[in-house]
């Protein structure tokens, strides 16, 4: 049996932006410390102290975004304690150890500056006050005579670094302080008061969650404003790192309920001013071996990488409403896209996974019609069964060029024909992430044949692989 898939080209849409495919970076384990930091002097380290084949990897990838400095770590972390000569030692409260604040404010900006990362920079607002944000936005973003700014340039940075986005907190509802939504949205209201009149141009991120939590705080937004610019979630898919094919399959159940939320919290901020957009400032595959004891480390797999294209087709799909979307964590801990041991560093399935559906990056989205297509039932760990498509497409278009990516999480062939509804296909090239193993942490993309017949095209998506299709128009 043959899916038909046609591509509606004459209907472009949103356009997906490149911040969908962001990365989280936190001091959590071997993240920082060990990943993307080695230290001045030490062996693998370039000469200011990044990891220099984690930086040449993730250069190469394209980095969009870089969410830092938690996560959780975020709400006790101190700015000026990691600038300059004098660095401070503290607890790491949430993630053990202890932080010497050798990679602070300048080495993360010029690290994002570096691998071509857009910043993303989590207030304090757990442990921290109104000043001390003000103060360090002064930091990043002032001119002189502004006292941080002298202090920047004697650190050695004399522009200010361009930092648009800054979130509010980071978790308030847990170990971000604990908080109702009543108390978060009157510091979202007073931080966010004072902020945006020192620094009109920055956009700024509130936490969100749960339907409850988010409707509490946008109930009191709307009968008291705050100037904010999105609302984030997290998506965490909590899974097995050893095979079980039910447990797999959930992984894909999950898109029911992560779509529910996104819908949720969507029609609850659109009635704010009806510019408040969405940030999946956290997610990814959190399998039950990655616990606080061993920093949160764990392998990458075909099966969780398959799991990050599953969720990115989720974002893109939803690019109307979602700004941003950050993968936890990019080094060495939950599903990053790079490990680093010593000198052995590596990427892993979910890295290629971003590098061939970033080609829709740019690109508007065009509906896609399924016909004869087989249903793939999988559970909701919410609840229910939800029916998986096979394929799950995505297409977007870009001048005469559409992409299209074809995930088949399943374990049998899917076959394919391929059409545009507005012309025929003049050419089409593809590449597949595929593996028998889907526990394999070892798998690269390979070129994918298609054929060409009467301006459409053929393919045979293998069983558990995630296709990317390259069409020109005729
Ligand atoms: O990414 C690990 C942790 O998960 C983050 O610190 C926190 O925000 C979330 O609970």
């Amino acid at each position: 049996m043959e899916t038909r898939i046609t591509i509606v080209t004459e209907l472009a849409g949103a356009e997906v932006s490149g911040l969908t495919f962001g990365h989280f970076v936190e001091h959590l384990g071997r993240c920082i410390y060990g990943g993307i930091w080695l230290g001045r002097g030490s062996e693998g380290a370039d000469e200011e102290g990044y990891n220099l084949r984690v930086k040449e990897l993730l250069k190469d990838l394209g980095l969009e975004v870089l969410r830092w400095p938690g996560g959780c770590f975020g709400d006790q972390y101190h700015w000026e304690e990691g600038i300059g000569k004098d660095r401070r030692v503290r607890r790491n409260i949430w993630w053990g150890g202890y932080e010497l604040h050798e990679f602070g404010t300048d080495e993360f900006l010029r690290y994002c500056e570096e691998v071509g990362a857009e910043p993303y920079v989590s207030l304090n607002l757990g442990t921290g006050t109104v000043q001390e944000a003000l103060d360090w936005m002064e930091y990043v973003l002032g001119e002189r005579p502004l006292s941080y700014a002298e202090r920047r340039a004697e650190n050695g940075r004399e522009e200010p670094y361009k930092v648009r986005y800054w979130g509010l907190g980071n978790e308030t509802w847990g170990c971000g302080g604990n908080m109702r939504p009543e108390h978060y949205a009157d510091l979202v209201r007073q931080y966010s008061n004072f902020i945006k009149a020192a620094f009109p141009d920055v956009k700024l991120v509130a936490v969100g969650h749960t339907t409850d939590w988010n409707r509490r705080l946008v109930a009191s937004f709307w009968e008291r404003p705050a100037r904010i610019d999105a609302l984030s979630v997290h998506q965490y898919t909590r899974a097995k790192e050893d095979w079980d094919e039910e447990d797999y399959r959930r992984c894909f159940g999950s898109r029911a309920w992560k779509e529910r939320q996104i819908s949720e919290a969507w029609g609850l901020i659109t009635a704010l001013s009806g510019k408040v957009k969405l940030v999946v400032d956290e997610w990814g595959v959190w399998y039950d071996t990655a616990r606080r004891e061993n920093g949160l480390i764990q392998k990458g797999h075909l099966k969780d990488a398959l799991s990050a294209a599953s969720d990115l087709h989720l974002y893109m799909r939803h690019a109307d409403k979602i700004e941003m979307a950050n993968i936890a964590q990019t080094v060495n801990v939950l599903h990053s896209v790079v490990l680093a041991e010593g000198s052995e560093v590596k990427p892993t399935p979910t890295y290629f996974v971003f590098k061939m559906i970033k080609g829709h990056k740019g690109g508007r989205l065009l509906p896609v019609v399924l016909e004869g297509e087989r249903k793939w039932p999988v559970e909701d760990p919410s609840g229910g069964e939800y029916l998986y498509p096979l394929p799950d497409a995505v297409a977007t278009v870009k001048g005469n060029e559409v992409s299209a990516s074809l995930l088949n999480p399943s374990e049998e062939d899917v076959k394919v024909e391929l059409s545009l509804s507005g012309g025929d296909i003049g050419s089409a090239e593809a590449v597949a992430l595929v593996g028998s193993d889907l526990q394999a942490e070892d798998v690269e993309p390979v070129p994918a044949e298609v054929s060409l017949e009467g301006g459409r095209a053929r393919l045979k998506l293998g069983p558990a692989s995630l296709t990317m299709v390259r069409i020109e128009r005729r």
